[in-house]
């Protein structure tokens, strides 16, 4: 069983002797959890990849405590350009992950083999205090088992490694974003927006000028980018609201995530077919919409429906363009 311990001084020390030690530890970030190794220790960073079953191909963030540690510990010399700078002075700490050229004293499988490293500043205190007391960088993949939706509880993080004796998971309480950083490609000119978060295209133009939109047929550029990725057990189907309530007549039993606010057609269907239709009522708001997907999505899967009906959000730019990005991989593949 692991442990969730709140955090104060006694934890965080507890946390520092563990990664230290070569141990694996669950935190909290403002976008989701990570699961955390000494980044520059091989065997721990090793232990992340098979704890989650992640593919050796998909290279992990590292987390630091600041744009320094960033500049002089993770990336190489002299290519922390004008570009890093201004977006970190910008957006860190915060939800935004910089690839640039790594450093060669990092072990090779923190990066997965690539000469490119993802770095990040969270602004969760949780894990402020925990990397400014280790003092060094810490590589954290989401703290879920590969391919499953990322965990933004410390609950779902214990749910996911219920079998792992003695992790231990700092408890920061619920994500305030929500969902996953936004990655940017600084190593190509103009840069790249690789993964959408919560700081959007437009915020990153507005600091950098240029970036270009995400490929989404190729996720060579990011292994981490895969279709059916963050995705429920249970199949999933994105379905517009004209034609949700036909939708949810047609199903066996099924969970509908429903957007607030003009509610009562799919509300009555969902109480005369009660014994077979569960209702998860979603913000209209995508800040909040956001935060709560991940765990909306898990509380779907508990109830092993055959199918999940996701109310498709409006087309809009911005964080809905994100959480747009992160259902289509949800419900990729499902039929
Ligand atoms: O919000 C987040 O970023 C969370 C929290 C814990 O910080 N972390 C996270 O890590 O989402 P993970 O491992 O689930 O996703 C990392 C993403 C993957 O898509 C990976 O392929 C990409 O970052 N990535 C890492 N290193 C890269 C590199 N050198 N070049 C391109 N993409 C990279
Ligand atoms: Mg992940």
């Amino acid at each position: 069983m692991p442990r969730v311990v709140p955090i104060h001084a006694e934890s965080l020390l507890d946390a520092v002797r563990r990664l230290r030690a070569g141990q694996p530890v669950a935190f909290p970030t403002e976008t989701v959890y990570g699961l955390g190794a000494d980044a520059f220790n091989v065997e721990a960073v090793e232990r992340v990849y098979v704890l989650k079953g992640r593919p050796r191909d998909n290279p992990l963030i590292l987390h630091v405590a600041d744009a320094r540690m960033a500049a002089e510990r993770v990336v190489a010399a002299g290519a922390w350009s004008d570009r890093a700078a201004a977006l970190a002075r910008r957006f860190w700490p915060g939800p935004l992950t910089l690839v640039l050229l790594r450093r060669p004293e990092l072990p090779p499988q923190a990066t997965a083999g690539r000469n490119t490293v993802a770095v990040r500043c969270p602004a969760h205190p949780g894990a402020q205090a925990l990397l400014g007391m280790f003092g060094s960088p810490v590589a954290a993949p989401s703290a879920n088992r590969s391919g499953h939706v990322s965990p933004t509880t410390a609950a779902h993080v214990a749910a996911d490694f219920a079998s792992v004796d003695d992790l231990l998971i700092l408890d920061g309480g619920s994500c305030e974003v929500g969902i996953e950083s936004s990655v940017v490609d600084l190593t190509s000119d103009p840069p790249r927006l690789l993964r959408p978060g919560s700081i959007t295209i437009e915020q990153l133009r507005e600091v950098i000028g240029h970036v270009q939109s995400p490929r989404i047929e190729s996720q060579d550029a990011s292994p981490g980018t895969a279709e059916r990725h963050y995705a429920p057990r249970t199949p999933a189907k994105l379905v517009d609201r004209e034609t949700l309530v036909e939708a949810m007549r047609r199903q066996g039993r099924c969970v509908v995530l429903a957007i607030e606010g003009d509610m009562a057609a799919v509300c009555s269907q969902a109480e005369a077919d009660r014994d077979r239709v569960t209702t998860i009522p979603m913000p209209a708001v995508p800040e909040k919409y956001a935060r709560r997907l991940y765990s909306a999505l898990r509380e779907a899967d508990a109830f092993e429906a055959d199918v999940i009906l996701i109310e498709r959000p409006p087309d809009e730019p911005g964080l809905w363009a994100s959480i747009h990005d992160r259902l289509r991989r949800a419900t990729h593949g499902a039929a």
